[in-house]
């Protein structure tokens, strides 16, 4: 059974093949969301990019991220800031689903980039 490690939580959960990391983080009242997002969000329809989260280890036990979320991260200033310099790390929990059997490092709230090492200089 696939395993989710949220590691500022310091928690680790089972999960099913397939479960998406929103998912298995509200199934443990793990919260994802920062400020007015907590109470405000797409609800997991990859809109809002809020629930994002840093896979610090285990990239190969999740699904690639499709063309949605790749786009995503440039609609709008806030998304943007957290995505650079952390491009490769970088997921929408609600779109990322867990596959395999391996165990999946995840660091949920990640802040953002403001001073951009890849951005401004
Ligand atoms: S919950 Fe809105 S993008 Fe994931």
């Amino acid at each position: 059974m696939p395993t989710i490690k949220f590691l500022n939580e310091k928690k680790t959960v089972e999960v099913e093949p397939g479960t998406d990391i929103r998912h298995a983080a509200m199934r443990e009242g793990i919260q994802l969301y920062t400020g007015p997002h907590a109470y405000v969000n797409c609800m997991g329809w990859g809109q809002c990019a809020s629930c994002k989260v840093l896979i610090k280890k285990g990239a190969e036990n999740v699904t690639r991220p499709g063309w949605w979320e790749r786009l995503r991260w440039w609609l709008d200033p806030l998304a943007m800031f957290a995505y650079l310099g952390k491009e490769k790390e970088i997921r929408l929990a609600c779109k990322t689903r867990v596959i395999g059997n391996g165990e999946v490092e995840v660091e949920t709230r990640p802040p953002l980039n403001l001073h951009g090492e890849k951005f401004w200089g």
